[in-house]
């Protein structure tokens, strides 16, 4: 925070100087790097749209402790499946980046949905869930796959109790969590939620945002400055960089024409059936999104810079030349975050 502030400080003295010696200024903390008139700027911009997130630590009293162990516990736990063959993490792989890279999931019958399953990573930063925003929070998301029928498809709430009560090492654990409680479905699915809420992906723009101007390399800076110039980040944007509001999939083209996508899908428009909705989705986060492919809500787009080029042509009518689809992609890069080893299946300490 110290950093911070004398970084502030001093792009703040740097932009307010006319001064052709910009070059002889130097940042107190990292004297061989010398920040420039522009980089200050991107630096402050970057600051005003965007957030970044940390790793963060697991709360250690014993109450919480419990609910972070049970909910990661069923997170993994195939046996919330019908045919105790697939868990979150099928669809969710912490391991790959919370997802399974395939364009639609297959469920417990091996029947696919219609959406592609986007990262759990960083998703309880959303302002809702899903890619139409049906679910606020990941506590009450994280009800829904256990029961429907193409996912988990776990026929009652109360057949997801008794699995879990039948297991002593979730019984225990449930009563350390919610002490003198009865187990319920909506307490239960709740500590899945909770341990959610640690998956937090820290990554270079991160360090970049704190201050370290080095984190980012030339054509990645670039990037970023077409990123925020052409205007993608007037939707992508905040800490998840999406996450924060709905937009028309397709504002200047069909997306269909530009995404080849098989089946139509009207987005919020099934929920609400207000003619507003068609084609409305969540602006998807971009944390992470060079590892999260297939791309867009049906998963029909494979290739990063083609998903990039069919957003600027749709969403802002802009064509982008090869080498700025380039530069955008060479900044998406960096938001490749560190998974926490603590969510990982193959870490016992947690
Ligand atoms: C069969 C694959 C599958 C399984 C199993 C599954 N999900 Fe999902 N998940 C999806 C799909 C597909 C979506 C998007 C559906 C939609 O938006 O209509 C989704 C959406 C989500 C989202 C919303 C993320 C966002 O950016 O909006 C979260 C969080 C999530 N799932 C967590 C879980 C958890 C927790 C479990 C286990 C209880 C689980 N999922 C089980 C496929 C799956
Ligand atoms: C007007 C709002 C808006 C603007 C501007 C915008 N996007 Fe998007 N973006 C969206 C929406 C909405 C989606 C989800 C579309 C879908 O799949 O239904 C999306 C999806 C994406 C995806 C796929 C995400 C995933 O998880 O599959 C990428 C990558 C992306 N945008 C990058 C960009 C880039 C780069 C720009 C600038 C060139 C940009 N977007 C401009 C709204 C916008």
């Amino acid at each position: 925070m110290k950093n911070l502030i004398i970084n502030t400080f001093l792009i703040i003295t740097l932009l307010s100087c006319n001064s052709q010696k910009e070059n002889e200024i130097k940042v107190e903390n990292k004297p061989k790097y010398v920040v420039t008139k522009e980089e200050g700027r991107l630096w402050i911009k970057s600051n005003q749209l965007f957030k970044p997130v940390f790793m963060l630590k697991i709360d250690s009293s014993t109450q919480n402790l419990a609910k972070f162990q049970l909910g990661k516990m069923l997170y993994y736990e195939k046996g919330l499946s019908k045919n105790s063959n697939i868990s979150c993490n099928s669809c969710h792989n912490l391991e790959k980046f919370g997802v399974d890279n395939e364009p639609t999931s297959p469920g417990t019958d091996g029947v696919r949905g219609g959406r592609n399953s986007p990262t759990s990573l960083n998703a309880h930063l959303h302002f809702a869930q899903f890619w139409d925003g049906r679910a606020k929070t990941v506590e009450l998301q994280a009800q829904r796959p256990i029961l429907n029928p193409i996912e988990m498809g776990c026929p009652s709430q109360s057949f997801v109790i008794e699995k879990v009560q039948s297991n002593p090492k979730y019984a225990g654990l449930f009563l350390k969590a919610f002490p003198n409680q009865l187990m319920d479905y909506e307490k239960l699915t709740s500590t899945i939620g909770y341990f959610e809420r640690f998956l937090n992906t820290p990554s270079r723009f991160d360090k970049f945002l704190a201050n370290d101007f080095e984190a980012l390399n030339e054509k990645e800076k670039l990037g970023l400055k077409i990123y925020i110039e052409t205007g993608c980040q007037s939707c992508h944007n905040g800490i998840a960089l999406g996450g924060s509001m709905y937009e028309t999939f397709g504002k200047y083209d069909n997306y269909q024409k530009h995404t080849t996508s098989k089946k139509i899908d009207n987005g919020m428009f099934d929920l609400t059936k207000n003619e507003n909705d068609r084609f409305k989705f969540k602006v998807p986060s971009l944390r992470n999104i060079t590892e999260t492919y297939p791309y867009f809500h049906d998963g029909s787009v494979t290739n990063i810079n083609e998903a990039v080029k069919i957003m600027a042509k749709i969403q802002l009518n802009k064509e982008l030349s090869e080498s700025q689809i380039e530069a955008i992609v060479a900044f998406l890069g960096t938001l490749k975050g560190e998974i926490p080893e603590y969510a990982k299946l193959k870490n016992k300490n947690s």
